[in-house]
């Protein structure tokens, strides 16, 4: 075995001569290396006799261990010095502003999501979630549309599995009225609450899209009326948009309220004059609304006798698409920093 000590004194000299970190880190792999000089010496160990063999190991691990520090040592007064050099040759521009950190926004349909949740939760309504794959009792029977009824058309969606009982077949959700039936299920009255989400329809169009977001609104209590509907709903309208509005009622139809109502609200962007957004009529339709249906109640055990209430439903797209400005509803997903940033702030 050669001499230990020799070797390291040698290894220690030119690592401390060593002028740049090319220079060392080809003394690195000299010394220290897969082939190394002192690996090398490892491999000699065999050569040894077992009696000798831990000393001879311990003391070549000391020396490599002694290596590494050096290195480690002029690495780093190198780079100083390299950084120092820089720094006075002027090619690095210490006055430059930082590059600064790119902070995220918060998507316009949540934007708008939170400041709708913040004006119901002033209004002593409460936030309900369920999930987003229902089964077709939530959905649609216990909502009081059977499996013939033609309005499952309109809730045209996409089925995840059929079984033989249909009233379990899962489903993406069509809206969130599910979440509401699942509240009636585990509550008594009174509640108010609405049901933030997304769902889900075979839909796709300028102002369609597979996946949007709704919220939907629910108060049960006894002595509940029409007229607690339209105020609550046109107090939301003004408070969403920051003005006075006009607010009107339509007669509709749907399975699980009556009688029920479309929302129209003056149209934001004409103020009422008409325009090619409201189709010349100076309305907007925004929302779908009505006293819950007694076969509703039925299907949630609460006595129809007893209780009303009010249920709606608004798009949150659309509304975002009046509240912002904005034409096309696929803007919202195209993920385009260009459109997304200007919702950043603010
Ligand atoms: N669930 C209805 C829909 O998605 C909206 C709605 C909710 C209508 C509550 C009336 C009452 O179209």
């Amino acid at each position: 075995m050669a001499d230990l000590a020799a070797l390291t004194a040698q290894a220690l000299v030119q690592i401390g001569a060593s002028d740049s970190l090319t220079a060392l880190d080809e003394l690195r792999v000299q010394w220290l290396g897969r082939k190394g000089t002192l690996t090398e010496q490892l491999k000699s160990l065999g050569a040894l006799s077992a009696a000798e063999r831990p000393a001879a190991g311990a003391r070549i691990n000391a020396a490599k261990s002694e290596l590494q520090a050096a290195i480690e040592v002029r690495h780093r007064l190198l780079e100083e010095t390299a950084i120092a050099s820089e720094l006075k040759s002027g090619s690095i521009d210490v006055t430059l502003p930082g590059r600064g950190e790119a902070i995220g926004g918060i998507h316009p349909i949540t934007r708008l999501r939170l400041r709708i949740e913040e004006l119901f939760q002033h209004a002593g309504f409460e936030i309900a979630t369920g999930p987003e794959v229902e089964d077709e009792f939530h959905n649609f029977e216990a909502l009081n549309i059977p499996a013939d009824h033609p309005a499952r058309a309109m809730h045209d969606t996409f089925y995840l599995e059929d079984t033989a009982d249909h009233e379990r077949s899962l489903l993406l959700r069509t809206h969130t009225s599910p979440v509401q039936i699942r509240t009636m299920l585990q509550r008594k009255p009174p509640f108010a609450l609405i049901a933030p989400g997304r769902v889900y329809r075979c839909d796709s169009d300028v102002s369609h899209s597979p996946m949007f977001h709704q919220v939907e609104g629910l108060l049960v209590d006894t002595g509940v009326s029409f007229a607690n509907l339209k105020a609550t709903l046109h107090q939301f309208l003004e408070a969403l948009f920051e003005q006075s509005l006009k607010m009107r009622l339509r007669p509709s139809y749907f399975p699980f309220t009556e009688p029920s109502a479309e929302v129209d609200m003056t149209c934001v962007l004409c103020k009422g004059e008409g325009c090619r957004v409201c189709k010349q009529t100076g309305w907007l339709e925004v929302a779908g609304c009505g006293m819950v249906h007694p076969n509703v109640f039925k299907a949630c055990a609460i006595d129809a006798e007893k209780y009303s209430g009010f249920a709606f439903g608004f798009g949150i797209e659309r509304l975002a698409m009046l509240r912002y400005g904005v034409n096309d509803l696929r803007l919202f997903y195209d993920n385009d920093l260009r459109f997304l940033a200007q919702f950043a702030r603010g």
